[in-house]
């Protein structure tokens, strides 16, 4: 290999209900990539039970919910490899030795770890805490060089870089000798001339990076809010959105005409950002619509939008849904072309670490 193939991976966790910001912050981003690189989306089972574990009904509707998200949001199983982590087991083992990479104090420094385990840390998982080694797994199993989030997931992937720089560097010689690298393509005198793991780039931009609750502007909305009006869900109907839209938290001002306006007016930026997102605009343009307008004016356009989007894909993953043969056939094909490229890399990973191979 001289370079690496440019390949974009992504992963949604199927615990319970998708919402805007997935669709908004990852999944709608997916789509046009389709066409510019090779592309691999995953639902990724194995970190759905870091925090406890649902019943296997739940598991099982959630993960053909969140395929059936992917294809009605325009991810097509033909352009695209669509699968659930657990069927490759490379993960998992992969996730294994990033554990013996990690050090106890990058994963210490983990937001998301703190916010999740809350204060009872003693009594989270350990898989929890593991989590970041798992997620660079699922990329680096893949040698992936880009990866479409929102910016919750940014720290997780400066971890995940960092993992890839100390195998790389850890293991630069038996690299070499096996003839197994590529070439660095940012070579400095401190890193190896040539590497295994791609330093990967994350894809985090647009006007809907961090969609916030309808509830609170300050708080990212999250599937894990106990207010259900905090979130559009890809399942709500149109009255439902019409309804979270209508209560969603605002101030009292017009809308500003510039998008510094928007500044210190969190649940304004953020409806403001949704209307981007959805609309395929810039938040400058919306505002050169509707700056001036109150909310009164502008809330009833935005549920129209949101409606007007939303319910073609909540029509779709409804009959995809009803019936789960031709989800399971599309999981099946993708678990195999995912292990496709997933076993070889994980051949390649045992002979640099030197595990004595028997058969
Ligand atoms: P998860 O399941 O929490 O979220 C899936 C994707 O949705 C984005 N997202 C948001 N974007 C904007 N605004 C929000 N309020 C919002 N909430 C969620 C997330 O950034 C994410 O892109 N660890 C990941 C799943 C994962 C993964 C991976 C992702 C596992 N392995 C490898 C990429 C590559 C997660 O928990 O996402």
């Amino acid at each position: 290999m001289t370079a690496f193939k440019p390949r974009v991976f992504s992963g949604v966790q199927p615990t319970g209900n998708l919402h805007l910001g997935n669709y908004l912050g990852a999944v709608s981003r997916w789509v046009p990539l389709q066409d510019q690189m090779e592309t691999i989306f995953c639902v990724v089972d194995l970190h759905a039970i870091t925090a406890g574990f649902p019943s296997s009904a739940e598991l099982q509707g959630a993960t053909r919910e969140v395929t059936a998200a992917y294809i009605a949001a325009g991810i097509d199983p033909k352009k695209s490899i669509i699968f659930n982590q657990s069927q490759v087991r490379e993960h998992a083992e992969l996730a294994w030795i990033f554990n013996c990479v990690a050090r106890m104090g990058w994963l210490n420094r983990m937001t998301q770890f703190k916010e999740k385990a809350g204060k009872n840390k003693e009594n989270a998982s350990v898989g929890l805490f593991a989590y970041p080694n798992l997620m660079a797994a699922d990329i680096l199993a893949y040698r992936a060089t880009h990866v479409p989030v929102g910016d919750d997931q940014k720290q997780h992937l400066e971890l995940t870089r960092d993992i890839a720089t100390k195998f790389n560097y850890d293991f630069a010689e038996n690299i070499k000798e096996l003839g197994l690298g590529v070439p660095n393509p940012t070579p400095s005198p401190e890193v190896p001339d040539e590497i295994f793991f791609p330093l990967t780039e994350p894809m985090i931009a647009g006007p809907a990076t961090r969609i916030m609750s309808l509830r609170d502007g300050t708080k990212k909305m999250s599937k894990s809010d106990p207010s259900d009006l905090s979130r559009i869900n890809l399942t709500d109907d149109a009255d439902a959105i019409a309804k979270k839209v209508k209560k969603a938290k605002t101030d009292p001002e017009p809308l500003p005409s510039e998008v510094d306006g928007l500044k210190e007016r969190p649940e304004a930026d953020n409806l403001v950002g949704i209307y981007a997102a959805l609309a395929g605009q810039s938040k400058e343009e919306v505002l050169s619509e509707f700056g001036g307008q109150q909310f009164s004016a502008f809330k009833p356009a935005l549920s129209d939008l949101a409606v007007t989007k939303l319910s073609p894909m909540t029509d779709e993953m409804r009959r995809l849904t009803a019936e789960t043969s031709e989800i399971d056939a599309i999981l099946q094909d993708g678990a195999e072309k995912a292990s496709a490229i997933a076993e070889p890399v994980l051949k390649d990973v045992r002979r640099i670490i030197g595990f004595l191979e028997v058969r």
